[in-house]
């Protein structure tokens, strides 16, 4: 690789600006200052040094997000602020996106990578990837409503869901006797607003949504919400295994 395309995609700089860091003697390779940026290194073997300090190279990222609300899954918007601007100028230059979206108010586990082929795979809808969603729902959740899940449901638009699992984990009586029931829901597609669509064909309306898996990888209960951190080796190797 051109240690000008290496340092590049590591974010220190454009080529021209890599260029003259080269000439002025502040990049090495191997201990000896390497004043043509254009020459070839091997990122795994080479000691690249940029201005004393050693370049770490990796073409891909893989990072968990604790999705907030009102924060919109894109890479870049004109008005609204997305997942991206939530991550520090240093995991930019990678260029993550994040892989399938939540809606604006979901709030949860969200990856962004720039790993085009492990985002592709996780998204097929024929590795039918489960994803499990923590909500709380307007009314009372019932065991018909596990069963017409479990069947799957026809969403406002006519299309018949595949099967789902709801867990009914806890109800709320409010104040005004509203119930509010606490469910998990794990589903294996990514349609629009699926999860909110398949309580609203049940009669019931989502007023709380959190997703807390995506196949093997869960999200941290420690992260806290609004904050990100990268996979450790073994979320990747599971995630790259659920997917092969
Ligand atoms: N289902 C929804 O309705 N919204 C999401 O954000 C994710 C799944």
């Amino acid at each position: 690789m051109r240690l000008d395309k290496l340092l590049g995609h590591m974010g220190f700089g454009s080529r021209s600006e890599i260029k003259r860091w080269a000439k002025a003697g502040l990049i090495t390779v191997n201990g000896a200052a390497i004043k043509d940026s254009g020459k070839q290194v091997d990122p795994d073997a080479d000691d690249v040094q940029f201005d004393g300090q050693k370049v770490e190279y990796r073409e891909y990222v893989y990072i968990m997000l604790h999705k907030p609300p009102g924060v919109i899954s894109a890479t870049e918007d004109r008005r609204e602020r997305t997942v991206i601007d939530l991550l520090p100028d240093d995991m930019l230059c990678f260029e993550p996106f994040p892989v399938g979206r939540l809606d604006k108010d979901t709030e949860g586990l969200l990856l962004l990578t720039n790993d085009g082929k492990l985002s592709h795979e996780l998204l097929a809808p024929r590795k039918h990837v489960p994803k499990t969603y923590f909500a709380r729902v307007k009314g009372d959740v019932t065991e018909d409503d596990v069963a017409a899940m479990a069947l799957g449901v026809t969403l406002d638009d006519g299309y018949v869901t595949k099967p789902a699992q709801l867990v009914i984990k806890s109800k709320e009586s409010l104040p005004t006797e509203e119930v509010i029931s606490h469910i998990e829901l794990t589903i294996t597609e990514g349609k629009f607003h699926q999860v909110k669509r398949m309580f609203e064909s049940v009669g019931k309306q989502v007023v709380y949504l959190k997703r807390l898996t995506m196949g093997p990888l869960q999200l941290d209960s420690e992260l806290p919400i609004g904050q990100w951190r990268e996979l450790s080796e073994d979320e990747l190797a599971s995630l790259q295994q659920a997917t092969s």
